[in-house]
């Protein structure tokens, strides 16, 4: 039977070049970068040069900044607590966040927690119709007590590209103001684990204090991530132990896997214009011809300002259920959401946070495509779709 993989937002193949590039890791420069022999040493040098790597195409300005985690979840797990727990014991009082309704669990999980075990105050902001977050909605939640602002830089449900650099732009006004009045800074933080292979990931551009990447959406292999984290932010780590990752995260680093990370990077990040391009030409072809077969279909979210990969479609006749199944049958693989939320199958939370109904959130289904999907297999499911609705 024919595949068509249409699922790039929720994982990637590995890369071949990238693969064969990281597998000495595995059994021949196999020894643990803290130890002091040869084998050390060239596991060191492995993870030494991801690291610099990194370092050089986030434009970040310490090698200290780059903190390897194993995920994406832990690179935000990590990043909201240790800030949320320097907070707390220095001042003994709440921190207040401000995030949004439309980030990854991962982020939206690890705020409700803490927000149950009140440990912190929370404000969400709301997008528009189109799956935008105003920058001026989060400046009116600003409380004196405001620690951190987060906000998800693409959209993983419906690939919208939040404002990230006018957020930067008005937090560092708004902090030039709190420093007269002897307040504490707010620190921004993006998750960017959709947005790493199509936009600016520019640290110095976009004026973030914190970012999260990961590897497994970008063709490097799971179980490598990283947080950037501007040089002089005290925050305390989730892992303790000898005090890798310059004692922000112990644990014996994945090397293969962070090595593969930063090959992945380097290979497609500095292309991203013209891969962009590319799935930009691969979504419009795509949206044109099932609007063809089925005029009804919408899009969730706005197509301006929009992640090429990502294309979330309302299909008013049919529950995504069942478009699943059956283009599954067919040998295609898609998501009706975030694939964290797949399996609790609940109709998907971000279509309702753009204001829908619950019905539209349960005939909703996310296409993303990848560097390697071809014109020839969009037309396949075209024409697969095609049997499905008729
Ligand atoms: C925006 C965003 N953040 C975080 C994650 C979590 O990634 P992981 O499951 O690899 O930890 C995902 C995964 O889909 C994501 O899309």
């Amino acid at each position: 039977m024919r595949k068509v993989y249409l699922d790039y937002a929720a994982t990637s193949p590995v890369d071949e070049e990238v693969l064969n590039e990281m597998m000495k890791f595995f059994n021949i420069d196999f020894g643990n970068p803290s130890s002091l022999h040869l084998w050390g040493q060239k596991a060191l040098i492995g993870l030494d040069s991801a690291r610099i790597k990194f370092k050089e195409l986030l434009n970040a300005k310490e090698l200290k900044e780059i903190i390897f985690t194993s995920s994406a979840t832990e690179s935000n797990n990590f990043i909201i607590k240790g800030l949320v727990f320097v907070w707390l014991f220095k001042k003994r009082k709440k921190p207040h966040i401000i995030s949004t309704t439309i980030e990854h669990e991962s982020i939206e999980q690890t705020l409700e927690e803490l927000k149950n075990l009140d440990l912190i105050e929370l404000d969400l902001v709301s997008p528009n119709k189109d799956g935008f977050i105003d920058p001026k909605n989060i400046e009116n939640y600003i409380k004196e007590n405001t620690l951190l602002v987060s906000v998800i830089y693409v959209q993983n449900v419906i690939g919208t590209i939040q404002p990230i650099k006018e957020i930067a732009q008005r937090l560092k006004e708004i902090n030039k103001e709190r420093k007269e009045k002897g307040l504490n800074e707010i620190y921004f933080h993006t998750d960017a684990a959709q947005a790493g292979l199509t936009e600016n990931l520019n640290i110095q551009e976009l004026g973030v204090d914190f970012l999260t990447l990961s590897s497994h959406k970008i063709y490097g292999p799971k179980g490598a991530a990283l947080v950037y984290k501007r040089a002089d932010i005290e925050i305390l780590p989730l892992l303790s132990g000898p005090g890798q990752e310059f004692g922000l995260r112990s644990s014996t680093e994945n090397v293969p896997a962070i090595y593969g990370f930063a090959k992945a990077f380097e290979k497609f990040y500095p292309k991203r214009k013209e891969n962009n391009s590319y799935l930009f030409e691969l979504k419009n072809y795509f949206l044109n011809e099932i609007k063809k077969i089925y005029p009804k279909v919408q899009v969730n979210g706005a197509l301006e300002n929009s992640c090429p990969k990502i294309l979330n479609l309302y299909f008013p006749d049919y529950l995504s259920q069942e478009i699943l199944i059956k283009l599954d049958l067919e040998g295609i693989g898609v998501s009706i959401s975030s694939a964290c939320s797949v399996r609790a199958s609940k109709p998907d939370k971000i279509i309702l946070a753009l204001g829908h109904s619950q019905e539209r959130a349960q005939k909703s289904i996310r296409f993303s495509f990848g560097l390697k999907t071809t014109f020839e297999e969009l037309s396949y499911v075209i024409e697969t779709l095609k049997k499905i609705i008729s």
